[in-house]
């Protein structure tokens, strides 16, 4: 299995808190890879080491078999490191279509720019609101124009640090069939949940942190029946939607 990330060994501690300690995990090229784990369990700070927000302590962090710790965030954007964020902040007085368009001219001529947008726009189903301000949009499309937005970027890997918090049932369901959407373009997802049904419907493997160690990783539904971890969620407060 051909391995589009390969974290080694991350180390973050921020003061006395050992947000993530010794964690090594690989996701392959292709999959829908969940990484769950109770709050605080160090999901969002592994994020931001492989997207470059914060630097490790020590590790490595292979993308495509070459070491990136060294590299900015926008240079890890370029080379098709993508996330979401737990609670995206969209340009208020952009459009849905102009937030989206923004992005892509990074990459684009203007001519080219409108096209890749408007494709976006279409495949994240925003198209029919894409002359709303971005701040006016309802929490669970903010989610998806935070998404659109990623796909201008043309990524091979999308983290989404906690894109179903939040929304209802049926809101949910449309959601995971957005992930598969995009995970069917040919882009990897790392899929960052505490909602376990929507990671039992997305992943078949699973990555779980507990106390910023990884505590088990498998088969989604295999891992969810250990002890250990299930003992963690209680602890962590976990409730299923
Ligand atoms: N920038 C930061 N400064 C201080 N502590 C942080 C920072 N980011 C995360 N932490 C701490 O690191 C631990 C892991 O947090 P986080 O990665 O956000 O967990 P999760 O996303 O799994 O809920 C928590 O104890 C959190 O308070
Ligand atoms: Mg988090």
């Amino acid at each position: 299995m051909e391995k589009i990330l390969d974290i080694k060994n991350l180390d973050k501690s921020f003061g006395g808190i050992h947000a993530v300690n010794n964690v090594s995990f690989a996701v392959n090229k292709g999959e829908i890879l969940g990484l769950i784990g109770p709050n605080g369990s160090g999901k969002s700070t592994c994020v931001n080491l492989i997207s470059g927000v914060y630097k490790p302590d020590s590790g490595e962090i292979l993308y495509n078999e070459k070491d990136i710790v060294g590299m900015t965030v926008p240079d890890r954007a370029n080379i098709g490191i993508g996330r979401t964020f737990q609670s995206p902040k969209p340009f208020s007085n952009l459009t849905v279509f102009e937030s989206v368009l923004t992005i892509a001219l990074l990459h684009n001529s203007m001519a080219k720019a409108k096209v890749k947008a408007n494709e976006i726009l279409e495949l994240t189903e925003l198209n029919n609101v894409a002359e709303i301000k971005s701040g006016k949009l309802p929490i669970e499309k903010r989610k998806w124009l935070d998404l659109a937005r990623i796909l201008a970027i043309n990524p091979q890997v999308i983290m989404m640090d906690e894109v179903m918090a939040g929304l209802n049932p049926s809101e949910m369901e449309e959601s995971i069939k957005l992930v598969k959407k995009v995970n069917k373009q040919g882009i990897t997802v790392v899929f960052i949940e505490h909602v376990m049904t929507a990671v039992i419907k997305l992943c078949n493997r699973v990555i779980v942190l507990n106390e910023g160690t990884v505590l088990s990783q498998g088969n989604a539904k295999e891992v969810m029946k250990e002890e250990a971890v299930i003992k963690a969620y209680l602890g962590g407060g976990y409730k299923d939607a």
